[in-house]
């Protein structure tokens, strides 16, 4: 018999995939450069010439057998090696090899980290608006995806929401800065209250509360800042990192998971995190490539588009008078529709090949996501488009 629960998940679309499907028809009729599809987060960008390097390099130099040879199912230790150093020394936490574990990208960070952290039926608490793959990743893991509302207008931590639902249940919290998809980055101010509330409960319930800490973006800052790093704030932390954005492969599947040293369990965690690969058959990413991105730690591709873009579309979003969290950071900004349902506004955009995503599904219900991971040049050709469709269909907005 087929298995009804995955059956049943065939019926949950992505609006997203949805939407960038149509973009692609739509393209083909008019040309996609008239288009102008904002639906997909995959990066604009081409890797550095270091990372190619670092590949063609390895295919020619390595002996075969050991290079496409099976990793060590916790990952290649001079890969760890390097990684760890890498982390340890740009955020001054004393990392280790033994507490670096490569994972198929930050989605297979966080699909390890949760399970290694949480028992079935405990809760995971993660803060609207969130990435919409948080409901899957949770809830195959048996614990319980619980939703801390938003706050609004500065999509910082509503903390009054958080110290209501942490309770003895909580297992972990799952936090994304800079965010998917607000943009908005975690204050150094809002990072340091929230270690001091996760260490207050912890105290009060009995055991450790986990933080786990999803960073794909975290090498996409604006305005010469650098994202303050979670872990920095609170001892029990799991990173969970992906080169998808900042090196811009998000189809060669690599990132790691970083397990704090002061993390409760810090020694067996990683070995844990081993034998969870063994239960979901998810386990070593690809050596080449795990090789490939060790050689380049410390790069990443020239994201500086990204900002260019977020500038040209939050003052042109502002000046058309729109609510708009300033991103600091990914490529990703969310404005508040101009009217209740924004799945009516993004449809009404479709009719001027403006291709939005609502953001129900993210938990933000009212806004819109805009991914500006596309050329500047068709940024800037959208601009006109933009203000003709809100200055005809919102005339007295
Ligand atoms: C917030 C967030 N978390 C996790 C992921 C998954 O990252 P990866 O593609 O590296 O698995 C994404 C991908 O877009 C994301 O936006």
């Amino acid at each position: 018999m087929i298995n009804q629960h995955y059956l049943d998940m065939l019926g949950h679309k992505s609006v997203i995939r949805e939407l960038s499907e149509y973009a692609t028809a739509r393209g083909k009729e008019i040309g996609y450069e008239n288009v102008f599809d904002y639906s997909l987060g995959n990066p604009s960008v081409p890797t550095p010439e270091d990372f190619t390097a670092a590949a063609k390099n390895l295919l020619d130099t390595m002996d075969p057998v050991q290079l496409h040879g099976y990793s060590p199912s916790l990952g290649l230790p001079d890969v760890k090696e390097k990684l760890a150093a890498s982390l340890a020394r740009r955020f001054s936490i004393p990392y280790t090899p033994e507490l670096i574990f490569p994972t198929s990208g930050c989605a297979g960070a966080i699909a390890h980290a949760l399970r290694a952290v949480t028992e079935p039926g405990q809760d995971v608490l993660v803060f609207a608006p969130f990435f919409p793959e948080y409901g899957p990743y949770i809830g195959e893991t048996g614990a319980r995806m619980r939703i801390v509302p938003a706050k609004y207008p500065d999509f910082q931590i509503n903390f009054d929401a958080l110290e209501e639902m942490l309770n003895e249940n909580t297992a972990a919290v799952l936090i994304n800065s800079p965010n998917n998809p607000s943009g908005v980055v975690y204050s150094e101010e809002t990072l340091t209250r929230l270690a001091e509330l996760l260490s207050a409960k912890s105290k009060a319930f009995g055991h450790h509360i986990f933080l786990i800490s999803d960073e794909p973006y975290r090498e996409i800052a604006f305005d010469h800042k650098t994202v303050p790093y979670p872990a920095s704030f609170y001892q029990d932390t799991l990173t969970c990192y992906s080169f998808s954005k900042s090196l811009s492969v998000p189809g060669e599947r690599i990132g790691y998971v970083a397990v704090n040293p002061g993390c409760e369990g810090a020694d067996v965690l990683v070995p844990m995190l081993g034998q969870i690969s063994r239960g979901i058959g998810h386990n070593c990413p690809s050596s080449l490539i795990q090789r490939a991105v060790a050689e380049v730690a410390d790069e990443t591709s020239d994201l500086s588009v990204y900002e260019t873009n977020r500038n040209l579309l939050y003052d042109t979003f502002v000046e058309l008078g729109f609510t708009v969290p300033r991103p600091g950071g990914t490529f990703y900004l969310i404005p508040k529709a101009l009217e209740e349902s924004a799945e009516a506004f993004c449809k009404k955009a479709m009719k001027y090949d403006l291709i939005f995503v609502p953001c129900e599904g993210f938990h933000a219900p009212g806004y819109f996501r805009v991914a500006y991971c596309i050329a500047t040049e068709k940024v800037k050709r959208s601009l006109p488009v933009i203000r003709e469709f809100v200055e005809k269909e919102y005339p007295n907005r």
